[in-house]
């Protein structure tokens, strides 16, 4: 594919005439101009179909693969500046949340656009403890996974089951209706994930205890054992409830963009935001605290961090935990995980892994192969030390992701659904394959 840029010019504009919200193109093919409205600091892709050579044209496309340059919505949920490394959600930022919301108030506030008062506050807290218990049935289903299944496999395909529980979830114009999956979903994650992870340990699943704090109940439902009542750390619970906040929303990356997509369907909630989970698995995503710990394990010790930067400069491996699409600088929520991670080393010992991954971060915030490409620590980076501190296996990281953004994503799907522009998602192609041509009869194919 050819990457030129596409002959646009902007229209010189007088001194004296008034200033236009506009975006003038001259096709240097026809000498025509078009004048484009501007909104937002941002063109209407639509409004290219005018630029075209003759009335068969079909009209003029923008190409975005990855969509490095597209806006797909319009939202007031999440607010990023990557280059000053900014995350608001609806307004309010991220540092303020993670000291004095809970991941609960959090997920209200993504959800309706505003802080809940004590009275509302209190409501959420009840539907969403009063919907943590899951069918007797899934536990059945959830035994016939293999011991060493992946939890993430276990969350998707559990997610996904339930909306064959709930059929009533298909009535996604129904406010109340939505309402009560919402509850559902944001109830059950910590169930879900809790039972994947004791299944796969062979223990048996410990039923949510509803007196206890969202993350203080996942907690107790994965590591109980004999206790008649588990009482969670309040170290570990508060640090949990943070790292909650932190990953609950982060505008249109690859697992919100999955459930819009797929939302845009119209199918229901669970499948939709099965779907998203799955896009979170991978290792370019949500998967990257796994990953990211992984490396760390691989590298050893401090003295191969050197050799193992220089692979990743050749080009052989990745810097997992490092990049990101939109931060060209250090990642807000990194900078808040790292202050937790020294909470919780204080109380269950220091993760030996730390000092590899501050030789990794010391080296390549000096070194011109990152610093060029502003590579900062992502919020993959510190997590992975900080869960496996706390006791859980690595592939429960992933897990641990998908729990809060839950509500991201269902926040990101209602204002899919009730936003008058959108439509079933549905991107154009450029053609570049063989024309038209007959069908080869097997024996005559060489
Ligand atoms: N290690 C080494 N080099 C890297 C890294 C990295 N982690 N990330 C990007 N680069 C390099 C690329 O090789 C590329 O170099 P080039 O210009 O010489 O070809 C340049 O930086 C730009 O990288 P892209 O892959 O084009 O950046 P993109 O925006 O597409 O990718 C991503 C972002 C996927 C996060 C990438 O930085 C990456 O793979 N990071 C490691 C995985 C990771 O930590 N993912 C978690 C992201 S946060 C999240 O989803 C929750």
């Amino acid at each position: 594919m050819d990457s030129a840029i596409p002959m646009t010019q902007p229209k010189t504009t007088d001194s004296s005439s008034a200033r236009r919200d506009t975006l003038s193109v001259t096709d240097n093919r026809t000498g025509k101009t078009y004048e484009i409205p501007v909104t937002n600091d941002t063109i209407r892709a639509n409004d290219l179909r005018k630029i075209r050579v003759d009335e068969s044209d079909f009209g003029m496309m923008s190409y975005d693969p990855a969509f490095n340059n597209t806006a797909s919505c319009i939202s007031r949920i999440t607010f990023i500046d990557g280059d000053q490394g900014i995350l608001r959600y609806r307004g309010y930022p991220i540092e303020e949340l993670a000291e004095k919301a809970t991941y609960l108030e959090t997920a209200y506030l993504l959800l309706h656009g505003e802080l809940p008062t004590e009275s509302q506050l209190k409501e959420w807290q009840h539907h969403i403890t009063h919907h943590t218990f899951i069918h007797e049935s899934i536990k059945k289903f959830l035994d016939g996974f293999h011991y060493d299944a992946h939890p993430m496999g276990m969350l998707i395909s559990t997610i996904a089951a339930l909306s064959t529980f709930y059929p009533d979830a298909k009535h996604i114009f129904d406010p109340e209706s939505r309402k009560k999956q919402t509850y559902r979903l944001i109830g059950k994650m910590p169930t879900i994930a809790a039972f994947s992870y004791r299944h796969t340990l062979g223990m048996p699943y410990v039923y949510p205890d509803n007196d206890l704090s969202y993350p203080g109940n996942f907690l107790n439902m994965l590591f109980r054992t004999s206790e008649t009542r588990y009482r969670p750390n309040p170290t570990l619970e508060k640090a949990l409830d943070i790292l909650f906040i932190l990953h609950a929303d982060h505008e249109q990356n690859c697992s919100a963009n999955t459930i819009r997509g797929v939302g845009s369907s119209h199918v229901d909630p669970f499948c939709a935001s099965a779907a998203a989970t799955a896009a979170l698995y991978g290792p370019l995503h949500g998967g990257a605290n796994e990953e990211a710990l992984r490396m760390l394990m691989e590298i050893g010790s401090v003295q191969k961090v050197p050799e193992f930067i220089k692979r990743v400069k050749a080009g052989e491996t990745r810097l997992m935990g490092f990049g990101h699409r939109i931060y060209k600088n250090y990642d807000p929520r990194a900078r808040i995980i790292k202050r937790i991670a020294y909470e919780v080393f204080d109380l269950m010992g220091k993760n030996p892994l730390l000092e590899i991954a501050l030789e990794c971060e010391r080296i390549a915030l000096e070194d011109e192969y990152f610093v060029k490409r502003k590579l900062y620590p992502n919020v993959d980076f510190y997590t992975g030390l900080i869960y496996q501190s706390m006791g859980f296996p690595m592939t429960m990281f992933p897990v641990l992701f998908a729990i809060p953004r839950m509500s991201g994503w269902v926040a990101q799907w209602e204002e899919m659904l009730l936003d008058a522009e959108q439509k079933i998602a549905r991107p154009r192609q450029i053609y570049l394959g063989h024309d038209t041509r007959s069908y080869v009869p097997i024996e005559q194919r060489s």
